[in-house]
């Protein structure tokens, strides 16, 4: 066993900041505040529900995750954030129709308090919202605006009395705009902010004034965000955690279920043709080309990252991949999404897999949202600071070290994250091996 690592006390309230509340945002309030008050379980949230195995597995050793690490208690949390609608949780709640309005009843008195912060928001990143009403003054620089959110997020920590402040990003996703010199190094970035850069988005803008705070960032969006140099560069200077990008539910999560077991079996696979219909404003956003773009390259690269054309020419060299996404309002926020996967196996034969997964998006976002907050407090207490690649699990498309590819494939990431919390903890870490359990020797 090594030695565990000095983790602070998860002693005191925990702020869960939000930069947009809409439908993941609300889903994740109400579902913790139901789950506290034993109206609904957290079903989806591995923190809550998850367990970890420790030692031989004759040693049945298997607490609950949130019994093994010191994660703070959903008792603890307290939430806030910013949108540019000034809709309050309950509201936006029932606009966003993902909860049935009982469940938002049931937890109404709280919901009502969460008031949104003014947004710093701009329209050239975020096109498809019409009438928002809560934004910060266009006037000053984007370092003024950087200015105004530390402000926000210090008098939420005092007003609220909490210890400890972690953000998700549950914004709508920004258009795509490729890293520009202003993202290189820190110091540009500074001097992008007091110039108003025009590369700089408003997302880039709650990551520096969040880290600067102390505050760690998960990226729960496709946007460019806390993955440029400049802001790895400020996490690590200031020993903040972040991760990201782009939580990873519906589609991509089947994706990173399915692939690696075809790859496991050396199956091939010729093309993988992803439609979505949604009709939530998230779906909304992503109707803007520019939107789409961001979603479509956090969603592509995954098959390439799991199958590795490569190294295996012959099985991979070819596919075909593409990914559709379609706003279709009728469907609000349940969201249905089609994959066709033609593969082929022995001597070439071909065959077809189909899948139709009837999903509801924030059901499967709000427990990811949660862990993440979670666990980004964890870490920062035990001194973990700049990407945290054992949360890849969470995301589409998981922030590493530039050196090293990234990992995609469900299961490893879910390895990958237990054998942190055992080694964060001073456990033996699991590798799988089995031979223990055998005399091999005689
Ligand atoms: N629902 C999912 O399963 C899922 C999965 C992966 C990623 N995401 C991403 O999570 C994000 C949130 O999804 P959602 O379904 O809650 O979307 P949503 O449209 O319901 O909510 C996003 C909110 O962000 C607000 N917003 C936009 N720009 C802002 C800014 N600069 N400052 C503050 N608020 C701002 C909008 O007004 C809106 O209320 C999206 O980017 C989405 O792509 C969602």
């Amino acid at each position: 066993m090594s030695k565990p690592v000095d983790i602070a006390p998860a002693t005191g309230k925990l702020g869960v900041l939000t930069p947009g509340m809409g439908a993941v945002a609300t889903t994740l309030y109400a579902g913790v505040l139901a789950a506290r008050k034993g109206l609904a379980q957290p079903y989806g949230s591995l923190t809550q529900i998850g367990h970890i195995r420790l030692g031989r597995r004759d040693d049945a050793r298997n607490p609950l995750i949130k019994d093994f690490v010191p994660l703070a208690s959903l008792d603890d949390l307290v939430f806030g954030g910013w949108d540019a609608y000034s809709d309050d949780a309950y509201a936006a709640a029932m606009k966003a129709g993902v909860l049935e309005p009982h469940h938002i009843e049931a937890v109404g008195d709280e919901l009502r308090l969460i008031e949104p912060m003014p947004a710093v928001f701009d329209p050239k990143w975020v096109r498809n919202l019409n009438g928002v009403d809560n934004v910060k003054p266009a006037e000053g620089t984007k370092m003024d605006q950087a200015e105004a959110l530390m402000a926000d997020i210090d008098r939420f920590r005092s007003e609220h009395g909490v210890e400890r402040v972690v953000m998700v990003w549950c914004g709508s996703t920004e258009t795509y705009k490729d890293l520009s010199e202003v993202h290189m190094d820190l110091e540009s970035f500074e001097k992008g902010l007091k110039e108003s850069h025009p590369d700089i988005a408003p997302s880039q803008i709650y990551a520096y004034a969040a880290l600067q705070s102390d505050v760690p960032f998960a990226n729960g969006a496709p946007n460019l965000t806390v993955d440029i140099p400049a802001m790895v560069q400020l996490a690590e200077e200031r020993g903040v955690p972040i991760s990201g990008k782009d939580f990873k539910t519906g589609q991509t999560l089947m994706k990173t279920i399915v692939a690696p077991g075809l790859k496991a079996r050396m199956l091939g696979v010729r093309g993988w043709f992803s439609t979505n219909i949604l009709g939530n404003r998230d779906g909304e956003v992503l109707d803007d080309p520019d939107s789409f773009k961001s979603k479509e390259v956090s969603k592509l690269g995954v098959l390439e990252q799991i199958l590795q054309p490569e190294l295996y020419p012959e099985l991979y060299g070819e596919l075909y991949h593409k990914v559709r996404i379609n706003y279709y309002p009728p469907r609000g926020d349940e969201k249905e999404g089609w994959d066709n996967i033609d593969i082929f196996g022995w001597l070439g034969y071909p065959m077809q897999i189909k899948i139709d997964f009837l999903c509801r998006d924030s059901i499967l976002a709000a427990p990811l949202a949660l862990d993440l907050a979670l666990f980004m407090d964890l870490a920062h207490r035990a001194g973990r600071k700049g990407i945290q690649e054992w949360l890849s699990f969470y995301y589409k498309t998981p922030q590493h070290a530039p050196e090293v590819y990234p990992e995609n494939d469900l299961f490893i990431q879910l390895a990958k994250l237990k054998n942190n919390l055992r080694q964060m903890m001073g456990e033996e870490l699991i590798t799988h091996l089995g031979t223990e359990y055998y005399d091999y020797e005689k």
